[in-house]
């Protein structure tokens, strides 16, 4: 991978990262392809990712129910939730994969629960807890402007 910021749709740009000073966090050298790192300033836990596409700066949430992307399963620029088995396309922005606890997408379509191949079917009991995991909305990423300087991994973080 040659060490450089990955584009993204500017839509999907973090609130208040557009304008925000940047910060070296990293050496390029310490993200290599196919490494993910956890930057925290702040109350913010931003993702670093090495993706085929280039490096990818975005909150180390997941857009479901924000479990940490970092300690999860990176296959070139899908990341794997380490829970309910969401897949997310880091260059894209879009969900590969909804969790299995359906829910909303981000256009608010409904999705039905599902079980990974081979295991029982998931049983949902009505109550509050699956009106819960029903209306639960899988947000879009959101990322931050990264530039490299002088071998300096830089992220532009928010004020905070
Ligand atoms: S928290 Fe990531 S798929 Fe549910």
């Amino acid at each position: 991978m040659d060490p450089r910021p990955a584009a993204f749709p500017a839509e999907l740009t973090a609130p208040g990262a557009a304008d925000a000073a940047f910060e070296p966090v990293l050496d390029v050298a310490e993200l290599p392809e196919g490494a993910m790192r956890r930057i925290t300033r702040g109350e913010l836990d931003i993702l670093l990712v090495g993706t085929p596409a280039g490096i990818v700066a975005t909150d180390d949430r997941c857009p479901h129910m924000s479990a940490p992307l970092s300690i999860g399963e990176l296959d070139g620029c899908v990341v794997a939730c380490p829970l309910h088995e969401g897949r997310f396309d880091l260059c894209t922005g879009a969900t590969v994969q909804m969790p299995t606890t359906g829910g909303l997408d981000a256009d608010g379509a409904y999705h039905p629960t599902w079980s990974p191949g081979g295991r029982d079917a998931k049983v949902d009991p009505p109550g509050k807890k699956a009106e819960a995991r029903r209306l639960t909305r899988v947000r879009r990423l959101r990322y931050y402007p990264v530039r490299i300087v002088d071998g300096r991994i830089e992220v532009a973080f928010p004020s905070r």
